[in-house]
């Protein structure tokens, strides 16, 4: 029988030993990386292959990293952000995409797509890898790998963490991966900060539940001053409920108090860091990217490194 295609769709596949190799490799490629910006390690063994993007939603970071990625490594890139000028418009199924793009053989597809669970439905058809790269409220597995790798570089360790999560973690698939991820590795603890109606799944409470993981749930920034890692959040207002958009409606200003402002970090710890995965919208102010401990913009330059890494691992690169 054929070997099994090497899908990403959920954090929950990663093993511990998946991640030493990918965060080993991401360290390895940061050496790669000449003072000029080019990647300066070997090209040759992905020569011919095509990395194709398929996205069904909005992405700056995700998509032009991947793209990124594969150029860097030799690959070629294909894809589009666009499928409204696509057979998509004519109500054509994920499905029957997939089986199209499959057909003129790529290496892998990188999907975004609009709903949870889509990704696996492309699995099942597809004759190659698919990674998942949002799917809805779903997940987001190559995000919260970049997450963890920039926890592990900007802390020093992914363990002993209390994580202190904030923003829209109904709607966020970001939070939810890396809690999934997160919860491989020992004594982490978390505040999860949401405004009404806007809190963390049931689904991801209860596997902290199962696995007697601590946690705590606020509507107040309090924690901030306890937080080892500061993980923020924009309202992913693409995607809020008929509840939530009421809520927001009926309190226009509910969102300010979840701002980070200069005052608000002040208070943190010297050793915090401050994560977003980004696009900020208003949820955390200018004046604190020039603080040490924002670590947001990094987070996206190690953003490629890791998929680079992860690229070579799904196709089974020898390195
Ligand atoms: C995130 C996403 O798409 O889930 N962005 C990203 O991939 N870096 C977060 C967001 O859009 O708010």
């Amino acid at each position: 029988m054929a070997e099994a295609l090497r899908h990403i769709l959920s954090a929950e596949q990663y093993t511990p030993e998946m991640i030493k190799i990918l965060f080993d490799r991401a360290d390895a490629i940061t050496k790669e990386f000449a003072a000029d910006g080019r990647f300066t390690g070997d090209r040759s063994k992905l020569a011919g292959h095509i990395l194709y993007r398929l996205f069904y939603r909005e992405s700056t970071r995700t998509y032009e990293s991947f793209g990124f990625a594969a150029q860097h490594l030799g690959m070629d890139v294909l894809g589009t952000q666009s499928v409204q000028f696509s057979s998509v418009a004519k109500g054509e199924t994920l499905e029957d995409t997939i089986r199209t793009i499959c057909s003129y053989n790529p290496s892998l597809i990188v999907l975004r797509s609009a709903s949870a669970g889509e990704a696996e439905a492309a699995a099942a058809v597809s004759t190659v890898p698919i990674v998942n790269a949002g799917d809805g409220s779903g997940e987001h597995p190559t995000q919260a790998l970049l997450d963890l790798y920039t926890i592990r570089q900007e802390c020093g360790r992914t363990t002993g963490l209390h994580v202190v999560m904030g923003g829209d973690l109904a709607n966020g698939r970001t939070v939810r991966s890396l809690v999934k991820l997160m919860l491989k590795f020992d004594k982490n603890e978390y505040t999860f900060i949401a405004p009404p109606t806007f809190e963390m799944g049931a689904d991801i409470l209860a596997q902290l539940d199962k696995a007697g993981v601590k946690y705590t749930q606020s509507t107040t920034l309090d924690a901030l001053k306890e937080a080892d890692v500061v993980y923020w959040t924009r309202v992913q207002k693409e995607r809020i409920t008929e509840a939530q958009n009421q809520f927001l409606h009926e309190n226009p200003n509910a969102t300010d108090a979840y701002v980070l402002t200069a005052d608000l970090v002040a208070h943190m710890k010297p050793t915090a860091k401050i994560l977003h995965p980004l696009p900020r919208v208003n949820e955390i102010n200018p004046e604190v990217d020039a603080d040490p401990r924002a670590a947001y913009f990094k987070q996206m330059h190690y953003g490629m490194l890791v998929r680079m890494a992860l690229i070579e691992w799904v196709l089974g690169v020898e390195v």
